[in-house]
């Protein structure tokens, strides 16, 4: 089974590239940058890695972000994940940036978005691996700095998939960015938005509703409202989960206790993503052989979480097709016989 999922094609699609910054990329690139960090050695960053919560976890990824600062930077942190995502074959990624964390810094959007664009057709070309990009708003900040984020992302719309909504969650419902959302739709982009990680099932609604959005990221929440799993299920509106992040957040004790199999029982869209798998102990493969353990699922729930991460995508037709088509034969020639008579 661990070789089935690591070599499994997959779709990752709920990632965050200043989530990907590894403690030894990040003294690296701090040293080069002369920035000081309250931290010197690999270890002693990794022992700040304890969170009671979304917000705790925050403050320090934050505070880690601050040593990018040139296009090279993000190309290194973007590069270094797409490597790794190559080597688990993820064959397509949809990545999530924070512009506003880096522009509030006075490092230039152009500066940010080149370095990102740049790693990824260097993948593309030189590992196979493709990948979109989102731009996502962070939550506590205002709707005008949201707006002002959109502005200086105009200019590079051909590089940008889609708009997100990320950060605190508790307190900063979707309806309060709604303007901004729909000027990100009237310029073109596709909408998704973080809802029902720490926030409650209404904030899934306002998502769906007011923000329009063709996935909810996380969506764990969902459950506390039967109406609204019977919508996601109607509309097969994709959820992307993260089983290791909502451990480390506290949004479940363990995995054990993570609803994943559930919503997949339940006939939902769900997907198994990394979230920030520099902070949170693993990447996709790790979350999938994490759930696969912990939940007991089969090699036929492996393939229905691969198939959902394409079809998920928002790669066109014939891109998810010919995937698909990759994953039935992976399939028919990985699953054993004898499990595929009688569990597929
Ligand atoms: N930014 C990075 N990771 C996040 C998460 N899990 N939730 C909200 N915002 C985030
Ligand atoms: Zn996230």
């Amino acid at each position: 089974m661990k070789s089935f999922i690591r070599n499994i094609p997959k779709a990752e699609l709920h990632i965050h590239i200043e989530g990907t910054l590894e403690p030894e990329l990040m003294l690296k690139i701090a040293k080069r940058n002369g920035v000081s960090l309250r931290f010197s050695a690999v270890d002693d960053v990794r022992k700040a890695y304890t969170f009671s919560n979304l917000p705790s976890f925050l403050s320090v990824y934050y505070e880690a972000t601050s040593i990018l600062l040139r296009e090279q930077d993000f190309y290194d942190v973007t590069r270094a994940y797409l490597e790794k995502a190559h080597a688990q074959n993820v064959r397509h990624t949809e990545m999530f940036f924070d512009p506003q964390s880096h522009t509030e810094r006075g490092v230039p959007f152009e500066t940010v978005i080149s370095g990102i664009h740049r790693a990824q057709a260097d993948a593309r070309q030189q590992l196979g691996v493709t990948s979109k990009l989102i731009l996502c708003f962070l939550r506590h900040l205002s709707v005008d700095s949201a707006m002002e984020a959109l502005k200086e992302a105009i200019p590079f719309k051909h590089w940008i998939v889609g708009v997100g909504l990320d950060s605190t969650e508790a307190g900063y419902p979707p309806e309060k960015f709604i303007r901004v959302f729909e000027k990100s739709l009237a310029e073109g982009f596709l909408t998704v938005a973080h809802a029902g990680e720490e926030g409650p099932a209404e904030y899934i609604w306002q998502a769906l509703k007011q923000l329009m959005v063709s996935r909810v990221d996380h969506g764990v929440r969902c459950t506390e409202d039967a109406h609204l799993v019977q919508t996601l299920k109607a509309r097969q509106t994709p959820l992307t989960v993260c089983p290791l992040s909502n451990v480390k957040l506290r949004v479940f004790d363990d995995i054990a206790g993570s609803n994943l199999k559930q919503l997949l029982d339940l006939g939902l869209c769900v997907t198994v993503n990394s979230d920030d798998p520099a902070y949170f102990g693993g990447y996709v493969m790790e979350n999938l052989l994490a759930v696969q353990s912990a939940l007991n699922l089969s090699y036929g729930d492996v393939c229905r979480l691969a198939r959902n991460s394409f079809n998920a995508s928002f790669l066109s037709e014939e891109e998810k097709q010919a995937l698909r088509n990759e994953l039935d034969v992976f399939c028919s020639n990985n699953v054993p016989d004898s499990i595929r008579s009688s569990n597929l």
